[in-house]
């Protein structure tokens, strides 16, 4: 098996040593998580410390039923998962095997490739159009006839935009088999995607915690799907991956989404203004409907990051063969960190 492996990001604590300055200095604008603090947390975990010694239960019954609560569907929809990629993982191993194919329009999320090529299943990429990366549908559409899992990021990492909704019932309707929409950052559009799942049978939608509810420490994620697809993902789960903590911290956290709904308010403003304040920069700032903003900064964009790196700014760069190669990626922070950055680009940009 020849699978291209998941490229992981220095951590926080490796680029404060290499650089030489203190840890709470360094922020991640290249993981697309939530500047919020979460100290409402412990709280609610705080009664299950003498309980730690027992395995969580492996039906995650409250987690499930909240998540469905928050979907408006019900609990036997849901598969609970160690985030989202977990969830992606487990869609590759219960639909691809040697011989299938699976398709996805590129760039977007690199897991899709590596989980399809882990199950030994051929991958389909279709390149965007254009320089404004527009949505292949015409050529997706043909590869989905003939695949057996179609991968949708809707809205997509790292374009940051929404296709139309009746282009992707159209692919739903043309494909073969699963189609996958990874809706990891729909929170920041208010997709409700039960509906499309209850016309489709083929649909299966990815959610995570670590976005806009802002907890990608604790890795929850879940999916939502017909009753039949979710039992085929369920049996090949394992029964324990999202620690008990975990999963109270998200029941509790599903239960009450205004919290999150407000901080999905004040990051979208907030990306408005720091928009704003790139385009002052003569950068090009795709629009967005995340709370990322993907930017053309021109040929010495590795070259920029690595600078806004030893700033302790951590941005997100992309191959330089490929499509994004004049483009970095900035995940929307808090105002000061978003004003830092831009502080640190006045300074770096030729
Ligand atoms: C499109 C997309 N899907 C999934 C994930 C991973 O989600 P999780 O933290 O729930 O594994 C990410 C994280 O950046 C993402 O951008």
């Amino acid at each position: 098996m020849n699978a291209p492996k998941y490229q992981w990001q220095p951590s926080s604590e490796e680029i404060a040593d290499r650089h030489g300055i203190p840890v709470d200095q360094v922020v991640r604008f290249d993981q697309n998580t939530s500047p919020f603090p979460t100290d409402w947390a412990p709280s609610i975990v705080a009664p299950m410390a003498r309980t730690l010694n027992e395995y969580p239960a492996a039906s995650y019954l409250p987690l499930r039923e909240a998540a469905a609560s928050f979907l408006g569907t019900t609990a036997e929809h849901i598969v609970p998962g160690a985030g989202a990629d977990e969830i992606v993982l487990l869609i590759a191993k219960a639909f691809l095997r040697a011989g299938n194919r699976a398709c996805a329009a590129i760039p977007t999320y690199p897991l899709y490739e590596i989980a399809s090529l882990q199950h030994g299943a051929e991958f389909l990429g279709i390149d965007r159009i254009g320089p404004k990366l527009e949505f292949p549908l015409e050529s997706l559409g043909e590869a989905a006839e003939t695949s057996e899992v179609t991968w949708l990021c809707e809205p997509n990492n790292p374009t940051a935009d929404r296709t139309d909704d009746r282009w992707i019932e159209e692919i739903v309707s043309a494909a073969k088999g699963v189609v996958v929409i990874d809706a990891a950052y729909a929170e920041f559009t208010r997709d409700d995607w039960a509906p499309l799942v209850k016309r489709h049978s083929n649909v299966i939608v990815c959610h995570t915690m670590s976005k806009a509810f802002g907890l990608a420490g604790l890795r929850v994620g879940f999916s939502m799907s017909s009753i039949d697809l979710a039992q085929r993902i369920d049996a090949v789960r394992p029964p324990g991956s999202i620690s008990s903590m975990s999963a109270e911290i998200s029941t509790a956290a599903l239960r009450e989404p205004q919290r999150m709904e407000r901080r999905v308010v004040r990051l979208t403003k907030e990306r408005g203004r720091l928009a704003q304040e790139l385009t002052k920069l003569g950068i090009r700032v795709v629009p967005s409907s995340t709370n990322f903003l993907l930017c053309e900064v021109g040929s010495s964009a590795v070259a920029i990051s690595e600078n806004l790196m030893s700033a302790g700014l951590v941005v997100r760069s992309f191959p330089q063969d490929g499509q994004l190669a004049r483009f970095l990626r900035f995940t929307v922070r808090a105002p000061h960190e978003n004003d830092r950055l831009v502080a640190a680009l006045w300074s770096h940009l030729p």
